[in-house]
C-alpha cells in the first residue's frame, strides 16, 4: 500500500469510529446526531459526541466534546494529526467555526479534516478550514 492509500485507509477508519461515536449524540432539541474522532500524533484515537442542554447555548459540539476529552485523558500536551466527523442525518456538517478556532490550539495545521459535505465526503487541512485563526501575540 502506497502512502496516500494507507492515508486514506486510517482517514476512512476514523470516520467509522466518529460514526460509532454520533450513536452516543444526546440532541433532544436538533436530533442533529453528530461524532467526531481526534487521531493524536502519538496514535490514540479520541472520540465526542454533540451534547445538547434546554439552555440551548449551553450546547456542546462533538468536535469539541472529543477534544475536551483528549486533553482529560492525555493531557495538555497533545496534538492533533487528523480529524473526521460524521452525522447520522445524512447532511453537509463541517466543523463550526468555534470548533475551528479551539481545535487550533492542538491541532497540526496539516491535519487532513474529513467531514460530510453537500455530495460525499470532503477532506481539507486544517490550514484550509482556518487560515486565520485568533492568536494573543502582545507586543
Ligand atoms: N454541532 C456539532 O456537533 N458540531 C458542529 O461543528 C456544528 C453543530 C451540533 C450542535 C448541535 O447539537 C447540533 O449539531 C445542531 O446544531
Amino acid at each position: 500500500m502506497n502512502d496516500s492509500s494507507s492515508t486514506e485507509t486510517s482517514l476512512l477508519s476514523l470516520l467509522d469510529r466518529a460514526r460509532q461515536a454520533a450513536l452516543h449524540s444526546y440532541a433532544p432539541y436538533s436530533s442533529f446526531r453528530v461524532g467526531a474522532a481526534l487521531r493524536l500524533t502519538s496514535g490514540e484515537i479520541v472520540t465526542g459526541t454533540n451534547v445538547e442542554n434546554v439552555s440551548f447555548g449551553l450546547t456542546i459540539c462533538a468536535e469539541r466534546s472529543a477534544l475536551v476529552r483528549a486533553v482529560s485523558q492525555f493531557g495538555p500536551d497533545i496534538c492533533v494529526e487528523a480529524v473526521a466527523i460524521a452525522n447520522l442525518n445524512a447532511a453537509a456538517s463541517p466543523p463550526c467555526g468555534a470548533c475551528r478556532q479551539v481545535l487550533a490550539e492542538f491541532i497540526l495545521p496539516d491535519a487532513p479534516v474529513v467531514f460530510p459535505a453537500m455530495s460525499g465526503n470532503r477532506t481539507m487541512t486544517f490550514r484550509e478550514l482556518l487560515p486565520l485563526a485568533f492568536e494573543m501575540k502582545l507586543k
